[in-house]
């Protein structure tokens, strides 16, 4: 009967169900393969049912895993909002939280953490980075509490309300014949080569759209380069160009490798989210962390965004961390 079974092993099965591996399970939980194994088989004895199939090499769910999976996420979901709860009765904010944030949030989530740590020093943060398309499907598998993510999915069940603004420049090495021309023509920017994000990516996606828009086809580079750091690297060593958020420039220097090129139609404007799936009831952590970011980060992106590239700079040409007259970049 279920009632023998233990907290653990509902533990165990959600997050072999999860992967659909216990050798997964197995690691995210720093338990041996036998242990799961074991707790699994007494699990699957208490049911009276199996909970796993095997069809070929993949592991699937029967009917009562399924039925299982469900009551075992409630149930253990229930406890964990309980344990919040309490430390919530007993004054404290305490809890842990599990966060994807999409690769270019990056560049800008971490930097209110500190804060966040300081007011709330009982909350533990996992802040996982994805591109897009993982994070979706962190978010379909109710991995996280909260995601931010630069473009809601269309047909999930989820709340999903904007955050900060996400603009998508067009960077070139510094060196670039077009690094200093102004307001160029989007016919003349398709004629250069250019390095994207991997399959994958929302940068991706998005400027691939915007294109298409224009009904411009670009030349892309046959290279998967699936992070923004080493986007820009290629683009630094002359590779090509490339269109990628601007707050992946946070940390370049004013007259660092990389230029903003001044295209028409630039900077493709883009926002991030703050979601989270419908179903889910937000605990006690998790809304003290979105209500923070809500307060917090519109006052913090105020000051950065204005620094950020691909604000038209007085003379009407974009600049890198357009900085101040005499202010050190
Ligand atoms: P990504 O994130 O390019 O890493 O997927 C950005 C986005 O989705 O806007």
């Amino acid at each position: 009967m279920i009632r023998h079974a233990t907290l653990r092993q509902l533990r165990v099965f959600e997050a072999a169900a999860r992967h659909l591996s216990f050798t997964r399970a197995a690691e995210e939980l720093h338990l041996t393969q036998p242990t799961v194994s074991i707790q699994l088989r007494q699990l699957a004895e208490f049911v009276g049912l199996p909970l796993f199939e095997q069809i070929g090499k993949r592991l699937y769910l029967t009917d009562a895993g399924r039925e299982l999976l469900q009551a075992s996420r409630s149930a253990l979901e229930t406890l964990l909002r309980f344990e919040m709860r309490a430390a919530d009765l007993r004054g404290v904010k305490a809890g842990r939280l599990r966060v994807t944030i999409i690769t270019t949030a990056e560049y800008f989530v971490p930097r209110l953490l500190g804060r966040f740590f300081e007011r709330y020093p009982g909350i533990e943060i996992a802040l996982k980075v994805a591109n897009r398309e993982q994070a979706l499907e962190r978010l379909a598998a109710y991995e996280d509490d909260l995601y931010v993510l630069g473009q809601p999915p269309e047909h999930a069940a989820v709340h999903a309300e904007p955050f900060i603004e996400n603009p998508l420049v067009v960077l070139a090495s510094r060196t670039h014949p077009l690094a200093d021309a102004q307001a160029i023509p989007l016919r003349r920017l398709v004629q250069e080569p250019f390095v994207l994000r991997e399959p994958g990516s929302g940068t991706r996606l998005a400027v691939e759209k915007f294109f298409a828009a224009q009904g411009m086809p670009l030349r892309v580079l046959r290279m998967e380069l699936a992070s923004n750091e080493a986007v820009k690297l290629a683009v630094a060593g002359g590779l090509g160009i490339t269109v990628l958020s601007a707050h992946t420039l946070a940390l370049e220097r004013a007259d660092g490798e990389l230029a903003v090129l001044d295209v028409e139609g630039f900077p493709i404007r883009r926002q991030w989210y703050l979601v989270y799936p419908k179903a889910r009831e937000l605990s006690v952590v998790a809304a003290t962390f979105l209500d923070f970011l809500r307060t917090e980060a519109p006052r913090t992106a105020e000051r950065y965004l204005k620094n950020l590239p691909g604000r038209r700079a007085p003379q009407g040409r974009p600049d890198l961390l357009a900085s101040e007259p005499g202010e050190p970049s």
